[in-house]
């Protein structure tokens, strides 16, 4: 009997890294279509099989399942540089990377120039004080991702994966953006001799002659994917605090990385999601700058990032660490419809003698709220209210299912669906795939 075919949304939703690819991983199993729908190479997901690391920028993490198809969407941005050397990496390591990875011929192309107007931004916004308030860099992963954003709301100076397949097209806008751009640059303080159209134009055309082969309408091929019976697995890319709309803003990425994203960064009409499948790290962590009202920044805090290995798959920073904030959590499974929750790396619990939650903020006239504040001027205001938890010193990295975890671990994630009115439906227990206890 065919299975009915089921539509599958994952997650994150803290500020990012909450080992959304790791349950990518495990869902991918149970479904044929892994598809990406915003961000870009600003992303790292980490998939560990035996001993082999893979580390996913661009690619959804489903591509390690050799008969899983995986779909970058248009919402995403590519830089087909990165892509391809992902593409050749993977090969490398003996995955096929064929067919079975199919490229929206609308998602925009992060050009170099995007990733040198990052850069030059992030520089000259750190050279210059705002006030007290210190600097107004975000502390980007400088991939060109807002840039590249830019650009497409822009409209008249984007490049998108389809453009790169039409040389003359291509000349012809790059003559224009490129003298605008070299002006751009200059004004931020970049001293690099003229962009090149042509050159940049032979460049941009070799790669896309070599991803030709992928590139295609993937609205069309997605929803062609559901009619057919196909089951669609949607892999959220940083998380829902790093909204455009609903995060900390200013000190978010420049996508809708909530399920927001998924509409229109796919095509598919959110009203497909079954399950939307929220990843929450068992603490908080957050690299680049902006407010993190749980951040422990004593010794709490780095042992969390030594036992958890809490520096970025993308950029190697280390990661700003804290207890976990419920009240963000919560913020984030109401703003993505979460239908269940995946709590993550609670492995690196193990071993603390009390814990700590987040379940309300006091703000600065002494009101307590349990309403989390998507503005990063008026959440550095906020100071958390804890509850204190009873740690546990057993290993859990090796149990058979979640009743077997020690009675204050069960209090802990009971505490969780409490707080959060949301079920933990998996409690991940160490990065392999099979380190994940599932709810009976
Ligand atoms: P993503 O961006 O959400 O996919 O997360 P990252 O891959 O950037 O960071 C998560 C890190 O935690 C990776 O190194 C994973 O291999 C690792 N990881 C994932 N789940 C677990 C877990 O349950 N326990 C431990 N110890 N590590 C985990
Ligand atoms: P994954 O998918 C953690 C953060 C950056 C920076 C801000 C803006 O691995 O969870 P950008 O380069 O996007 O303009 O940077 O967003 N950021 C992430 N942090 N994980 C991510 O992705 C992130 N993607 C962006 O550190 O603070
Ligand atoms: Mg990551």
């Amino acid at each position: 009997m065919q299975h009915a075919p089921h539509t599958t949304a994952v997650v994150g939703l803290q500020w990012g890294d909450e080992g959304k690819g790791k349950i990518v991983d495990v869902l991918t199993a149970g479904h044929d279509v892994i598809v990406r729908y915003n961000g870009g190479a600003n992303a790292g997901h980490t998939v560990v099989v035996g001993d082999q690391r893979y580390a996913l920028h661009l690619i959804p993490s489903g591509i390690l399942y050799p008969d899983k198809s995986c779909v970058i969407g248009n919402g995403v941005v590519v830089d087909p540089e990165k892509l391809i050397q992902e593409m050749e990496g993977l090969e490398a390591r003996g995955i096929k990377v064929g067919t079975n990875l199919v490229i929206s011929d609308r998602a925009h192309v992060v050009m170099p120039y995007h990733k040198e107007q990052d850069a030059a931004l992030e520089e000259y916004l750190s050279g210059v004080t705002a006030g007290e308030r210190g600097n107004l860099s975000i502390g980007t992963t400088r991939r060109g991702i807002g840039p590249a954003y830019a650009d497409k709301v822009h409209r008249s100076t984007a490049i998108r994966m389809g453009d790169l397949l039409d040389a003359d097209y291509l000349a012809s806008r790059l003559q224009v953006i490129c003298r605008l751009r070299t002006e751009e640059l200059k004004a931020l303080g970049v001293q690099a001799p003229p962009l090149d159209p042509a050159a940049l134009t032979a460049r941009y055309a070799a790669l896309g002659e070599r991803l030709r082969p992928h590139v295609r309408d993937t609205v069309y091929h997605l929803h062609d994917c559901q009619r057919s019976g196909k089951s669609l697995l949607f892999e959220g890319a940083n998380a829902c605090l790093l909204d455009i709309d609903h995060g900390t803003y200013p000190y978010v990425t420049s996508s809708n990385c909530s399920t927001a994203g998924i509409h229109s960064g796919t095509g598919i009409p959110g009203r497909s999601l079954q399950r939307v499948i929220g990843i929450m790290k068992a603490y908080s962590t957050r690299v680049g700058a902006g407010p993190f009202p749980t951040e422990l920044l004593d010794q709490t805090g780095s042992t969390i990032r030594e036992r958890g290995r809490e520096y970025g798959t993308t950029t190697g920073r280390p990661r700003r660490c804290g207890w976990l904030d419920l009240v963000a959590v919560r913020y984030s499974a109401m703003v993505c419809g979460a239908t269940e929750i995946a709590c993550t790396l609670f492995d690196v619990l193990t071993g603390f003698d009390e814990l700590r939650i987040c379940t309300h903020y006091r703000l600065a006239d002494g009101t307590v709220t349990d309403r989390f504040i998507p503005d990063a001027k008026r959440l550095e205001g906020a100071t958390p209210v804890y509850s204190t938890f009873k740690g546990w010193t057993e290993q859990v990295s090796d149990l058979p299912d979640r009743a077997a975890l020690p009675q204050a671990a069960r209090d802990y994630l009971d505490a969780v669906e409490q707080h959060v009115g949301v079920p933990v439906s998996m409690v991940s227990v160490g990065p392999e795939r099979t380190q994940t206890l599932v709810s009976a």
